[in-house]
């Protein structure tokens, strides 16, 4: 195939969004609308993508950073020619095709963009549009063809003559072009129309009166060329994004219990004959094993669980949970919290910044912070580790198989060391040494006939 680089328009400032963020960076699917398209355009096989910006670029350029992205920047917006025109110094010297596309589209499938790409490369054409039919097809440019049916240009809503506004095919905004003759024909734009602007779409009509062959390829399904203007609309994407999502899963072997209440963002990976129970969130760049049950009711982000793992009302974020652990409920397990195969955490418990090694257990009301958990733990009800002295945070070791009695307080930095065990509401304060008892609490005393003599 011959080479591809995509030019994405994205100087737009999205009045409609009344935002301060670019209308691009805003997040659909759990990642900014202008990456879906990059990641689109780069499955489809662009090599090379230039981004256009204009308002906000510098943050479209943070959030999005280099990784075959390169920025031009359209200082003032005289139109999408104009636009294009910005991305000619880069392109300098390129000769192959230019894949055109918005960066508010974020629902572009990748098979799109390459049956666009297949059928522009096969035919030789110096430009062909992807195009739909609409029953409504008002606020679009309007595909116009001879009566051979050959596309020799476009003409935008507000300079169409009323013939022409009947006209129900139309320009999705999405086209392939050869880049020599694009560039050449966009210094043949001018501004003489309805919003005073240089139109892209002028270049089909350059093209065709100068001979060159201008295709149309109409889109299957033109939800997916969709531009995202509104907040509403925005929210609209969000549906269709997290159906699709859901449906991949369950064509791949997950159970979704209920689609209406699971959200899964669209890098989310997850094994199959994991089961989705109701009130599911699984973020970001989140792997999920087979196996799993996960939720109800649980929230995870950034993490990576294993297989036959069960998560019970969990909020976890940036954490790890090994093979066969059981979570919750009611647990969060904050960021660099590792849970080693078969480890079992909950009722009410909070871990952060730990290890819980294999196999051991943290089954009720427990704070476990800055801790290295080796095997066979058993950490007893509402023990907690008292990492922090107010300045800075202190680590906590606890050794295999050692036993740590309830309401334990063990106060950082500390050692118990393996099969060691703590007494019941101890205040452990020095280290306690392998397979000794530490004891740090007052002794009982009763004072015999004390209710009488009161
Ligand atoms: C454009 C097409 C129209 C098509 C429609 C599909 C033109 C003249 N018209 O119209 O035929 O049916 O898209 O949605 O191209 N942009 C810039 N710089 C500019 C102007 C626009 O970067 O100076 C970007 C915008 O951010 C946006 C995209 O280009 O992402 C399209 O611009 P927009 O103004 O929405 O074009 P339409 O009027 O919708
Ligand atoms: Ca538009």
């Amino acid at each position: 195939m011959q080479a591809m680089v995509a030019v994405i328009l994205a100087a737009g400032k999205g009045t409609r969004m009344k935002s301060n963020l670019p209308k691009v960076l805003h997040e659909v699917g759990g990642k900014p609308m202008l990456r879906h398209v990059t990641a689109a355009a780069q499955a489809a096989g662009a090599r090379r993508m230039v981004v256009v910006v204009g308002f906000g670029g510098e943050q479209v350029a943070t959030v999005m950073g280099g990784d075959g992205l390169e920025y031009v920047t359209q200082a003032q917006q005289l139109g999408t020619g104009h636009a294009v025109m910005q991305a000619k110094q880069v392109l300098q010297g390129y000769q192959g095709t230019i894949l055109l596309l918005c960066g508010d589209t974020p629902l572009l499938r990748p098979a799109t963009l390459q049956s666009l790409r297949r059928a522009h490369q096969a035919s030789g054409a110096a430009a062909t549009v992807l195009t739909a039919k609409l029953a409504d097809p008002s606020g679009y440019g309007r595909i116009l063809r001879t009566d051979a049916g050959n596309v020799c240009g476009i003409v935008e809503q507000k300079d169409a003559t009323p013939e022409q506004i009947r006209i129900s095919e139309i320009n999705t905004g999405i086209y392939c072009f050869e880049a020599g003759p694009l560039f050449a024909a966009l210094d043949g734009l001018t501004c003489n129309n309805a919003q005073q602007e240089y139109y892209l779409t002028d270049v089909l009509a350059i093209l065709a009166q100068s001979g060159q062959t201008v295709g149309a390829v109409k889109v299957d399904d033109f939800e997916e060329t969709l531009g995202i203007n509104s907040r509403v609309q925005l929210a609209e994407a969000e549906a269709i994004l997290r159906r699709r999502k859901l449906v991949e899963l369950m064509e791949s072997g997950v159970t979704v219990m209920d689609p209406a209440s699971t959200f899964i963002d669209s890098d989310v990976v997850i094994g199959r004959d994991t089961v989705l129970y109701p009130f599911t969130w699984i973020e970001g760049h989140t792997v999920v094993g087979e196996d799993c049950r996960i939720g109800p009711n649980t929230r995870i982000a950034d993490s990576v669980i294993g297989n036959g793992v069960t998560l019970h009302f969990v909020y976890g974020h940036e954490c790890s949970v090994d093979d066969g652990a059981t979570v919750g409920p009611y647990v969060h397990l904050r960021p660099a919290a590792k849970l080693a195969t078969g480890a079992k955490v909950g009722n009410f418990v909070e871990i952060k910044n730990s290890q819980v090694g294999r196999g051991s257990k943290v089954p009720h009301l427990s704070y476990i912070g800055d801790t290295d958990m080796g095997a066979g733990v058993n950490i007893g009800c509402g023990a907690i580790t008292v990492n922090y002295d107010g300045q800075k945070k202190h680590r906590t070791t606890i050794g295999d198989d050692a036993f740590i009695g309830c309401n334990t307080n063990l106060v950082a930095p500390v050692t118990v060391g393996d099969g060691a065990y703590t007494a019941a509401g101890s205040t452990i304060t020095k280290d306690v040494p392998s397979r000794a008892l530490g004891v740090g609490r007052a002794r009982q005393t009763n004072i015999a006939g004390w209710v009488d003599k009161k």
